[in-house]
């Protein structure tokens, strides 16, 4: 029996993780799921985005399905919330272009690795004066944790065979702090080296145009909190969109799968969001579990209902529901 957390959340968040249920439904694993509570409906019920019984929850399974929520004005973020308490300190998002959707690129394939647990989302903030015309909000670098986020990328590296990792960062003007996370990513490639991986590095904002006109030449980046949140939404849309988008946040006890968008508003309720970012998300906390059979399935799935582009949903200009893209993906798993 392998225990699941799912947070439906708010908006979209609550549609895409129920097809992703039915999807992991149709496998012959044994999922007990836990419902946990997250997010702005949540506040509304406990005065709380993430009441304390979810970060039990979540600490007791081994991975969470992380539907999507709409924020609270001036409460704390959920997502964060949980990233820090469990220690999840690698994020992962992977860009691939996918055969049959209508994007800029069709040829890429590379990761990105962003520190997940300090920066500038340490949520330290502060007004330096009383009529609050000064805020500052303190960006917190430790060599330990970028060490151990340049180690996670070079053995993801060599895990997917990849033969590049680049480090993006700002050292030039962020002198301390990003002089320090570029000199730990360093240290940990001259280890590397004579496993056959490149390391290089770029500023952050060379790289976000080298994004838009030279993506291929990327295989792995590692980069800091808030350059990596950027960074991979520039990517997302390179390939197709937040619908297409994945994401996993990794700690050494357990991980947490959610795909990289809100909860649309625009489109909450419609029954029309695109299901492929969570269900790829699942299939990154299926090889996280050790069940690569069934991800590689389900991915396969995926790729064929999106290069027959029939049963797709509007984002990627169909005019098929959530519901029906779910049912023609299920139906490819089981041919
Ligand atoms: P969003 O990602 O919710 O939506 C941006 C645009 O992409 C919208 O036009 C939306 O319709 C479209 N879109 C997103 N996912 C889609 C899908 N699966 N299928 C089809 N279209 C899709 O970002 P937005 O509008 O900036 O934020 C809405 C709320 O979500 C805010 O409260 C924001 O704070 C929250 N948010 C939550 C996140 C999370 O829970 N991890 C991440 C990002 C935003
Ligand atoms: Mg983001």
């Amino acid at each position: 029996m392998i225990k699941i957390t799912t947070i439906h959340g708010d908006g979209i968040g609550k549609e895409v993780i129920d097809a992703g249920i039915a999807i992991l439904e149709e496998t012959d694993l044994n999922f007990d799921f836990i419902k946990a509570e997250a997010g702005y409906e949540c506040f509304q019920k406990n005065e709380t985005t993430i009441p304390e019984e979810t970060l039990k929850i979540a600490k007791k399974t081994p991975a969470t399905l992380f539907g999507a929520i709409t924020s609270t004005p001036n409460e704390k973020s959920p997502i964060i919330t949980l990233r820090k308490e469990l220690d999840l300190f690698a994020n992962l998002r992977p860009v691939k272009s996918f055969e049959g959707v209508n994007s800029l690129y069709n040829d890429l394939d590379f990761i990105i690795i962003r520190e997940n647990t300090e920066g500038l989302y340490s949520q330290i903030e502060s007004f330096e004066d009383k009529e609050e015309t000064i805020a500052i909000a303190e960006r917190v670098i430790t060599k330990k944790a970028s060490q151990r986020i340049a180690k996670f990328a070079f053995e993801k590296a060599i895990s997917d065979n990849r033969k590049k990792v680049t480090c993006v960062h700002k050292s030039n003007v962020l002198k301390k702090t990003d002089g320090l996370f570029k000199k730990s990513f360093y240290n940990i490639a001259n280890s590397y080296f004579s496993k056959g991986i490149i390391a290089n590095d770029y500023y952050v904002d060379a790289m976000a145009m080298y994004l838009a006109i030279k993506p291929q030449e990327f295989d792995v980046i590692v980069t800091t909190n808030l350059f990596g949140d950027i960074l991979s939404d520039e990517a997302a849309g390179l390939v197709g969109g937040l619908g297409l988008a994945p994401s996993a946040n990794i700690g050494d006890k357990n991980g947490i799968f959610e795909p990289v968008h809100g909860s649309a508003p625009d489109i909450a309720g419609k029954g029309i969001a695109n299901p492929t970012a969570m269900i790829l998300s699942i299939t990154m906390m299926l090889d996280f579990l050790d069940e690569s059979y069934w991800s590689k399935k389900i991915e396969l799935a995926i790729k064929t209902v999106l290069s027959d582009a029939k049963v797709v949903t509007p984002d990627l200009g169909g005019t098929s529901k959530t519901i029906e893209m779910t049912k023609a993906i299920i139906e490819e798993l089981n041919k």
